[in-house]
């Protein structure tokens, strides 16, 4: 959620801070901050509000190096000057950036007041800075190593001496530190898109770990001192993937780029040859995978709604019973963990706390995890050691859009995959490769056909709230598109599956309040037009998004997509829902790479 960057190096660290602050703006982004050394001495600057706030704040050339940098998602204390990172000691000598939560921040606080300490923040951060400061060691490295010995919770940490500019000292415990290895140089951020202008060699800190930076290398330890071996892994972002290019928007960017980042999730996994899809990371021979009895989808968010895809898609491809679950919530009701049951976690950051904590709680209990992740390298993936990646490039904005598609299409992967072991005729599996191989230009020609989403846009834009129905995979699209379109223009927008609209929520249509139907043509296609029905004798406006053909009923708004195989179908009806939210806020005005409140990676409980 907040965002770290240090650096160690022959350059100046501010210009280099300060373009990876940019980068992580979109994980938190209620304050920022940085320190450097230059002449045994701190210099720290700091402010409430956005990177460029702080921009405004550095004096021209500001020289030195090593340095750290923040930017902050307020949990400890509120958005304000006083409470954005770093946080120094007393004597100014030690400076700290922290993201996550230290669970005994009260009590550090209370006995360092005992002795004398003067807290100058609300933060629990602020904390750890006056304990290394305590701490009777001869290196910054113990003296860091010494003050996490008496901290629960999270954190990830840079930690800087002014009296010591010849390191920097970093560790990870539940919240991520990525190492950038340059040449006699070394960079450390909290996500990898700070890093990958400088560098593609990076290294994941492990939770319990240690690293020594220096310019010229790096060493790592365990907090009790036992040294680790760190391979270093090779990104695979390009640095202009992190730009808007000629977007206003990166939410509108990376809605634009899914014909790509559909191709780059199926580049070399499909087999037309035996009408199945190869997947290489799954690493679980055909056997292990017919002995596979149940599966269970955990995720948040966008994560669980394109899992609540995916559970669909391998029940009606592989007969597999299969159901999605909230991560978040799973963790937390002493799941039943079962032998034959194969839990997939879905996260784009590959960092949120709430499904790495589902992952944990089943292999804790035995269970075999395998996740269907974003970014390469990230914990999640790590925790599970197998599954699909997207490969859908950065995802930037803090709503999730190519990135739920591409879940979706590894799941219509993985489904195509398991059913083909099992009872998917040979027929039926050529037809499903044909019809993702023809994805990317089906979604491109959606994308084409934006202007038709304009005039409803704006006639939304101009509700209060919205209900999107539909039924059985048709009302996961419409979970989604209501989730959108709240996150990105405050609108009050709930999602319903159709059927059960008569059972409360009817009572609510009216000639303000419109619907969005999810309407496939499929077998429950006369079942949908009632719910319209029913809908229409209320006087509540009605936009469809559909498929191309005949339609007997009056609708206020029309949105047309491609058919494909009826199981992908989902995955392209959601696409204008996605073009729809990003629209109406358009006209809303509202903030829209950046949403109020939320930030991209939930790495906190
Ligand atoms: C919605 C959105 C969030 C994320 C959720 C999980 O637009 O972006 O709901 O989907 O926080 O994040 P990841 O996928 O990184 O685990």
């Amino acid at each position: 959620m907040c965002g770290i960057v240090a650096y160690i190096g022959r350059q100046d660290a501010a210009p280099i801070l300060m373009e990876g602050l940019h980068r992580l703006e979109y994980r938190g982004y209620d304050s920022a901050g940085l320190a450097v050394v230059r002449g045994a001495a701190l210099r720290l600057y700091k402010t409430q509000g956005k990177v460029r706030n702080l921009e405004h704040l550095l004096p021209q050339g500001l020289k030195g190096s090593p340095g750290i940098a923040h930017t902050r998602w307020a949990t400890h204390g509120e958005p304000s000057d006083r409470n954005a990172h770093p946080h120094t000691d007393a004597a100014s000598r030690y400076a700290i950036v922290h993201n996550g939560i230290i669970e005994n921040a009260a009590a550090l606080r209370a006995q360092l007041t005992a002795q004398g300490v003067e807290f100058r923040s609300d933060t629990d951060s602020e904390v750890l800075a006056h304990l290394i400061a305590a701490m009777p060691a001869d290196t910054l490295e113990k003296a860091v190593r010494a003050a996490l010995q008496l901290v629960t919770g999270a954190y990830g940490i840079a930690v800087v001496d002014a009296e010591r500019p010849e390191a920097l000292v970093v560790a990870r415990q539940g919240s991520p530190v990525i190492l950038g290895v340059g040449d006699r140089e070394m960079f450390v951020a909290s996500d990898a898109a700070a890093l990958v202008r400088h560098t593609q060699s990076v290294v994941h800190l492990d939770d319990g770990e240690i690293a020594v930076v220096r310019a010229d290398g790096f060493e790592t330890s365990t907090l009790e001192g036992g040294p680790t071996v760190k391979v270093p892994l090779v990104l695979e972002w390009q640095a202009e993937a992190l730009g808007k290019g000629d977007f206003a928007h990166f939410m509108h960017k990376e809605i634009a780029e899914q014909p790509e980042a559909i191709r780059r999730t199926l580049s070399g996994r499909l087999e037309p040859r035996f009408q199945t899809t190869h997947l290489g990371g799954l690493e679980m021979a055909a056997r292990e995978l017919l002995e596979v009895r149940r599966i269970k989808i955990l995720g948040c968010g966008s994560a669980y709604i394109a899992g609540c895809i995916g559970a669909q898609l391998i029940e009606q491809l592989a007969r597999i019973p299969a159901h999605a679950e909230p991560a978040s919530e799973f963790r937390y009701r002493n799941p039943v963990i079962e032998p034959d049951t194969l839990y997939v976690a879905v996260s784009q950051s590959g960092e949120t706390f709430d499904t790495l904590a589902a992952v944990q709680e089943v292999t804790r209990k035995g269970g075999r995890a395998l996740g269907v992740v974003n970014a390469v390298g990230s914990t999640i993936a790590r925790a599970c050691g197998r599954g699909i990646y997207l490969h859908a490039g950065p995802e930037i904005a803090v709503v999730s859009t190519k990135t739920f598609t591409c879940t979706a299409v590894a799941f219509a992967l993985l489904a195509i995959h398991l059913g083909r072991l099992r009872d998917l005729s040979t027929g039926h599996g050529e037809r499903l490769v044909a019809a993702l191989e023809a994805l990317p230009d089906q979604v491109a020609a959606i994308l084409a056909n934006d202007a038709a989403i304009e005039p409803i846009a704006r006639s939304i834009a101009g509700y209060h709230d919205v209900y999107f129905v539909g039924r059985a995979a048709g009302y996961a699209v419409a979970m989604e598109g209501a989730l959108k379109l709240k996150e990105v223009s405050y609108q009050h927008a709930e999602a319903y599956p159709a059927s059960e609209l008569k059972h409360g929520p009817l009572a609510l249509i009216d000639p303000q309040t419109p619907t969005v139907v999810v309407l496939p043509r499929d077998e429950l296609f006369a079942k949908n037009v009632s719910t319209i029905e029913e809908i229409r004798a209320r006087r509540g406006p009605i936009y469809l998004v559909t498929q191309p053909g005949p339609l007997a009923v009056a609708v206020d708004g029309l949105l047309e997509v491609p058919s494909s195989e009826p199981e992908l179908d989902p995955i392209l009806l959601n696409i204008p829902l996605q073009l729809l939210a990003y629209r109406v806020a358009l006209a809303r005005g509202t903030e829209i790479d950046q949403p109020r409140n939320l930030a991209k990676s939930v790495t906190v409980e």
